[in-house]
C-alpha cells in the first residue's frame, strides 16, 4: 500500500482523513505542529485512534522547518500529499497576518519544493472558499476572479493556489487545489460558528449573531469533504483547482433553528453588527467537482449536526 504524508494531521479535517486512510490500508505519515491556535489537547484527542493504528506514524514538526520536513520525506518516501496544515480562521488572520502568510504560503512552499525533489505522485492542497471573498455572482465557479479577497488568511490561500500553479507548471509536480466551504461536524474547530452555536445553545448561553442572520453559508460536513479529497487519488489530474462544497446555502437563521430543533432548546441570541471579513453568502458550484471526481455531497444540514450535536453531547 502507498504512503501518504498528511500535514495538519491532528486538526479537525486532517484527522478525519488520516483516519479515513487508514480504513483503506493505506500508510499514513501524519505531521502537525500542535500549535495553541485552539487548544493543543483537542488535536491530540483528534488524532488518538490514528495513534493506535500500526499504520500511521505522527511527526511532531512545524511545516516551515526545512530540514526537519526533508527528513520524514527521505525516511517515509510517501507516495502523494495531503497539504492541510494552516492557520485557518478568517478573525485571526486580521491581527496577526505575517504569521498567517508565513505558515500559509511559505509553509507551502516549503512542501512543493520537497515534493518536487522527491517526485510526488500527487499534492493536494487544502484551499478555501474565502478566496472568493466578496463574489457576488452565485454559484462561487472556479473561473471567477479572485479579485475581491477580504481578509489576510484568503489571500494567504489565494498565494499559495498561485504557487502550486507555478510548481505545476515548471516542474510538471502534479497539483489538485480543493476549495473548502464551511467545513463542520465531529471534532469541528471550536472557533467555528457550527460548534460554538451548538455548544452554547447545548449549555443554555448566549450566542452572538452577527447581522441580521440572512447571511448564508454552504455548510459541508467533514465526511462528504474527506470522500471528495480521496476521491482524488482515483484519478490523475496533473493541475485543477475544484470547489468542494455542500451547494446548498443555508441561512444564519436556519442555521440556528435547525440546531435549535436537534438540541431541543430555544437559542439565546445577542444581535452584533456584522464583522469586518464577513461576507453575504458562500455557495460552491460543484459542476467540476462531480465532473472530474464525481463527488456528490449526501449529508443535509439537519443530519450533520445531529452528528455534531450528538458528538457533542457525548463529551466531545
Ligand atoms: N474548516 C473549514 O471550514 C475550512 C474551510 C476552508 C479551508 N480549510 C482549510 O482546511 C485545512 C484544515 O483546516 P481545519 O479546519 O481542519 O483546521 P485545524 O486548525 O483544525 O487544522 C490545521 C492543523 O494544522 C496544524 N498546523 C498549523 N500550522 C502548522 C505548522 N506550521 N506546521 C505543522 N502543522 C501546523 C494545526 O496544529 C492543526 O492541527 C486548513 O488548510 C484550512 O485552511 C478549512
Amino acid at each position: 500500500m502507498e504512503t501518504i504524508l498528511v500535514t495538519g494531521a491532528a486538526g479537525f479535517i486532517g484527522s478525519h482523513v488520516c483516519d479515513a486512510l487508514l480504513e483503506k490500508n493505506y500508510r499514513v505519515v501524519g505531521v502537525d505542529d500542535f500549535n495553541d491556535y485552539y487548544d493543543p489537547q483537542r488535536k491530540e484527542r483528534n488524532i488518538a485512534s490514528a495513534v493506535k493504528n500500526k499504520n500511521f506514524t505522527l511527526c511532531r514538526e512545524d511545516i516551515r522547518n526545512r530540514s526537519g520536513m526533508e527528513h520524514i520525506f527521505r525516511q517515509h518516501a510517501p507516495a502523494k500529499v495531503v497539504h492541510l496544515a494552516a492557520r485557518a480562521g478568517v478573525r485571526a488572520s486580521l491581527q496577526d497576518p505575517q504569521l498567517y502568510f508565513s505558515v500559509n504560503v511559505d509553509g507551502t512552499r516549503c512542501l512543493l519544493e520537497l515534493s518536487e525533489k522527491y517526485s510526488i505522485k500527487q499534492f493536494i492542497f487544502g484551499s478555501s472558499s474565502s478566496v472568493y471573498g466578496a463574489n457576488t455572482k452565485v454559484p462561487f465557479a472556479e473561473s471567477d476572479p479572485l479579485t475581491k479577497t477580504l481578509s489576510p488568511y484568503a489571500e494567504s490561500k489565494a498565494q499559495a493556489e498561485l504557487l502550486c500553479r507555478q510548481f505545476h507548471q515548471k516542474h510538471k509536480l502534479p497539483v489538485v487545489c480543493l476549495r473548502f466551504f464551511t467545513v463542520y461536524g465531529p471534532r469541528g474547530r471550536p472557533d467555528m460558528a457550527p460548534y460554538r452555536f451548538a455548544k452554547a445553545i447545548l449549555e443554555g448561553k448566549p450566542i452572538e449573531q452577527f447581522g441580521d442572520g440572512a447571511s448564508k453559508r454552504d455548510y459541508t460536513y467533514v465526511g462528504d469533504i474527506v470522500e471528495g479529497i480521496l476521491s482524488v487519488f482515483k484519478k490523475e489530474i496533473p493541475f485543477a483547482i475544484i470547489n468542494l462544497g455542500n451547494s446548498h446555502p443555508v441561512s444564519l437563521r436556519d442555521f440556528i433553528g435547525a440546531i435549535e430543533k436537534i438540541a431541543g432548546k430555544k437559542a439565546m441570541i445577542k444581535k452584533l453588527p456584522p464583522q469586518p471579513g464577513d461576507v453575504p453568502i458562500t455557495f460552491a458550484d460543484i459542476s467540476l467537482a462531480q465532473k472530474l471526481l464525481g463527488f456528490k455531497p449526501t449529508m443535509s444540514v439537519e443530519q450533520g449536526m445531529k452528528r455534531t450535536v450528538a458528538w457533542l453531547q457525548n463529551g466531545e
